[in-house]
C-alpha cells in the first residue's frame, strides 16, 4: 500500500501540511524540535488511532487549539481510499474511511514504526519483545486482535480471582478452561508467526553484513513436549501446568503460566544474543527483523505496509547506513524517514521535504 496524499493540521506543532509523497523514500529533513516526529506519529495515528508516544489524546491537539485533522489518501492493492482522523476537545476522536465511520479491516492502512528505542529490543524487557509480536499479528488478523483482546480480560480476572481470600476454587476451575483454550490461541498464532519471521530474517541479517547463523525461537512459560504444536496440546499443557503451579500461584497471587510469560530469544551461531551479542550484532538483529516484519506481512496479506523510521539512520554506522538506504530505495514498499542531516541523503532517489516549525518547505 501507499500514500499519494497527506494533509496534517492542527495536529501538535504541524499547521496547514498538505503534502504529496512518492512511493519510494520520503525524507523529512529539519533542526531539532521542528516537527518531523510530529509527521511520522500523525501518519502512525491515522493506521492505529492511538500515538506510539505516551501522553494523552488532548496533548496532540497544537497548543492553544481546540481540534486537529489527519487526512490521507491511499491505495490498497488496486483500490484507492481516503481516510480522516478528526478529533475535537471534549469529543471522541472519528475516523473515517471514504467517509464512513465503519471501517472494514482487511483495507485498513498499515504502518511499521522503526525508532531508535527499538533498536534496544533484544536487550530490552520481554514485555517489549511480546509487544512486537503482537502488534504484527494484530494487523495481521482480526482474529488474532479479538483472541489477545479476550486473553487480556481472562488473565485480569483469573488475577483478580488469585488475589481475593479465600480463592474460590470453583470461579477459578470455571475461568481456567477458557482461559487454557484462549491463551493457546494466542500461543499457537505467535509460534506460527516466529516461524515465518525465521524463515526470513537470515536473508536480510546477511545483507546487512552478518556472517553468523541467526535463528528465532519462541521461549514459553511451559514446558511443550517437543513436536506438539497444535492447538489441542498447547491447551492441554497450559491446564496441566496450570495445576502444577496451583500452589505456587496462590503464594504469588498471579497467573505464571501463560503467553503474558513468554519470551522472543535470539541465537547468533546457537548463542543467545541477549547474552553474547555485541551492541552492533543486536542493533542488526533488529534492523533485520524490522525487514523481516515488512517481509512476513507482504506474505500473509499481499501487499507492504508503509514503513516509518524515525532518526534511525543517524543511529548506524555509515556502511549499515548505506546498505539500510539502498535496500530501502530498491524496496517495493512506501518509507518515510526523519532526519536531521541532509548530507546522509545526498546520493539518493527519492524526496526530500524541509520541515521548520511544523510547516513544510517548499
Ligand atoms: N500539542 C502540541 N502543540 C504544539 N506544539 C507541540 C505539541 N506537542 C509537541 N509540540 C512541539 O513539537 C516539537 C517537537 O516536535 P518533534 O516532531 O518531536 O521534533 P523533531 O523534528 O525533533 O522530531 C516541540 O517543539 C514540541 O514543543
Ligand atoms: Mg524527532
Amino acid at each position: 500500500m501507499f500514500i499519494s496524499e497527506i494533509c496534517i493540521d492542527g495536529f501538535r506543532n504541524l499547521e496547514d501540511v498538505n503534502y504529496i509523497p512518492v512511493k519510494g523514500i520520503n525524507v523529512l529533513v529539519g533542526n531539532n524540535a521542528q516537527g518531523k516526529t510530529n509527521f511520522l506519529e500523525a501518519i502512525y495515528l491515522l493506521s492505529s488511532g492511538s500515538s506510539f508516544r505516551i501522553g494523552q489524546d488532548k496533548d496532540l491537539i497544537r497548543f492553544g487549539q481546540d481540534r486537529f485533522s489527519i487526512r490521507a489518501v491511499y491505495n490498497y492493492l488496486d483500490k484507492q481510499y481516503s481516510i480522516a482522523l478528526q478529533y475535537t476537545l471534549g469529543k471522541r476522536k472519528q475516523l473515517t474511511i471514504n467517509n464512513k465511520k465503519h471501517t472494514l479491516f482487511q483495507d485498513r492502512l498499515v504502518t511499521t514504526i522503526f525508532t531508535p528505542d527499538d533498536l534496544f529490543l533484544i536487550k530490552g524487557s520481554p514485555q517489549r519483545r511480546r509487544v512486537f509480536l503482537d502488534n504484527l499479528l494484530k494487523h495481521l488478523s482480526l482474529e488474532y486482535k479479538t483472541c489477545s483482546e479476550n486473553y487480556e480480560h481472562l488473565l485480569t480476572r483469573r488475577n483478580a480471582i488469585l488475589r481475593s481470600y479465600p480463592v474460590n476454587p470453583t470461579m477459578l476451575k470455571a475461568v481456567d478452561e477458557v482461559f487454557s483454550t484462549t491463551a493457546a490461541q494466542v500461543v499457537l498464532a505467535r509460534l506460527n508467526l516466529i516461524k515465518l519471521l525465521d524463515e526470513v530474517i537470515l536473508q536480510f541479517f546477511k545483507l546487512l553484513g552478518g556472517t553468523e547463523s541467526l535463528r528465532l525461537k519462541y521461549a514459553l512459560s511451559f514446558p511443550l513436549p517437543s513436536g506438539r504444536i497444535k492447538l489441542d496440546s498447547i491447551k492441554d499443557s497450559i491446564a496441566e501446568n496450570l495445576l502444577a503451579n496451583h500452589t505456587r500461584e496462590l503464594q504469588r497471587k498471579t497467573t505464571l503460566i501463560g503467553p503474558h510469560r513468554d519470551d522472543i530469544n535470539f541465537y547468533l551461531d546457537e548463542k543467545n544474543a541477549r547474552i553474547f551479542a555485541s551492541q552492533g550484532q543486536q542493533r542488526n538483529i533488529v534492523v533485520a527483523l524490522k525487514m523481516a516484519e515488512l517481509e512476513v506481512f507482504y506474505r500473509i496479506r499481499g501487499t507492504y505496509p508503509i514503513f516509518l523510521l524515525d532518526e534511525v539512520l543517524a543511529e548506524l554506522d555509515i556502511n549499515r547506513r548505506r546498505i539500510m538506504l539502498s535496500l530501502l530505495q530498491d524496496s517495493p514498499f512506501q518509507t518515510f524517514l526523519t532526519s536531521v542531516d541532509i548530507s546522509l541523503f545526498s546520493n539518493i532517489n527519492g524526496k526530500i521535504i524541509g520541515l521548520e516549525q511544523g510547516r513544510l518547505l517548499d
